[in-house]
């Protein structure tokens, strides 16, 4: 298998993981709790497959190198930089965040959910933009 594929896969589904958020938040401001339920642990599912295939992908391929120049570099490694702290920040606050609402502890869950949903669509924006930046736009060119 060729483990730098997966850096496309991972982008699926980070990228499906910014699509089940938006659809989460709609519901749930429109009153649909169940929908909003549904969405939000389909995130859960996303991110989590991509957490793991995130792991294998590093263990195997080591950084996407970034081909980028002069003062692009520091847009990117600033975003990079912001995208992996968000990242490590919603690794505890987003089970935290889903254990309350399972548990029927929706003022609780409503407190921190606060946090989490922004936090965590930031992540998975962030993750699009970096991967584009560093795979498509400035894609490393030397060996
Ligand atoms: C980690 C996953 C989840 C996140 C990030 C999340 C996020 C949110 C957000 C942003 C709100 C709106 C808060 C506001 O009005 O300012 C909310 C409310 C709510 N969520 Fe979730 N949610 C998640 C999982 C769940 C699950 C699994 C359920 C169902 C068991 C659920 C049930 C609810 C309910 C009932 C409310 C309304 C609470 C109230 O108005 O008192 N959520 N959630």
């Amino acid at each position: 298998m060729n483990y730098d594929q997966l850096v496309h896969a991972n982008a699926i589904l980070n990228a499906l993981s910014v699509i089940f958020l938006s659809f989460g938040y709609y519901f749930i401001k429109s009153g649909d709790w169940r929908k909003h339920r549904a969405m939000m642990i389909s995130a859960l599912v996303v991110s989590t497959l991509f957490l793991v295939s995130y792991v294998i992908y590093k263990l195997n391929s080591g950084f996407a190198k970034f081909g980028g120049e002069g003062v692009i570099r520091i847009v990117y490694f600033t975003i990079l930089f912001v995208h992996v702290m968000g990242a490590i920040a919603i690794v505890p606050l987003v089970p935290i965040t889903a254990i309350r609402a399972l548990r029927q502890h929706f003022p609780a869950h409503k407190k921190i959910a606060r946090i989490t949903w922004p936090l965590w669509m930031f992540v998975g924006i962030s993750g699009v933009v970096v991967y584009v930046m560093a795979v498509h736009i400035y894609p490393y060119q030397g060996s």
